[in-house]
């Protein structure tokens, strides 16, 4: 039987390469779950993706956090990851400074179904927050999902003029 114990009771720990395979069965998950992966694209990514976790994790181009049980078993139930990528020198917000550092793009915030509502991808998304300002990004950005916006949207993220082009492929 699951045990639905509070946030509070999980563990948060970076992720490593030898997590790549968990990094993406969240990933496959999360687009499945809100809607935009069909069954037989599920093995596909999910290849594609433990390939990618266990390059760009060493280097330092993905940054993983996973929420585990506080039990002897460490199940993970949760996670989240920013990828960091060059930011070309671009003003602030308010146009007033030039922005420093590079930019970190919010992926792959998943929390296995049992465990929803008991505050662990906000938990994450502290450990997110506070790692981007001791790493310096400029800024983060992310594209939310329906449920995942009310929870950006509780940190202080804003929705933003971004446009998609799909004609290419
Ligand atoms: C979105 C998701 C990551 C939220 O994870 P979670 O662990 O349940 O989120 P939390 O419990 O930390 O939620 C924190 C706050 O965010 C908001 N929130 C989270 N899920 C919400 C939902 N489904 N509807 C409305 N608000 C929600 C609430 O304000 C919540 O606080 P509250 O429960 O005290 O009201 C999870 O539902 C999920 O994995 N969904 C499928 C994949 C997905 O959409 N990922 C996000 C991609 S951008």
């Amino acid at each position: 039987m699951i045990d639905h114990s509070p946030a509070s009771t999980l563990r948060v720990r970076r992720g490593t390469a030898a997590d790549a395979a968990v990094l993406a069965r969240h990933r496959a998950d999360m687009f499945r779950d809100i809607g935009r992966l069909d069954a037989a694209t599920y093995a596909p990514l999910l290849l594609a993706s433990t390939e990618y976790f266990a390059r760009a994790i060493p280097t330092g181009e993905y940054v993983a956090w996973i929420a585990t049980t506080g039990d002897a078993t460490e199940t993970p139930v949760a996670g989240a990851g920013v990828q960091v990528r060059t930011l070309l020198p671009r003003p602030n917000e308010t146009g007033t400074a030039v922005l420093p550092g590079p930019e970190g793009i919010v992926l792959n915030v998943y929390t296995d179904p049992t465990w929803r509502r008991l505050g662990v991808a906000e938990l994450l998304m502290g450990h997110v927050l506070e790692w981007s300002r001791a790493r310096g990004l400029g800024r983060l950005v992310l594209h939310a999902s329906h449920d995942g916006r009310p929870l950006y949207e509780k940190l202080g993220f804003v929705a933003t003029n971004e446009m998609r082009y799909t004609g290419i492929l």
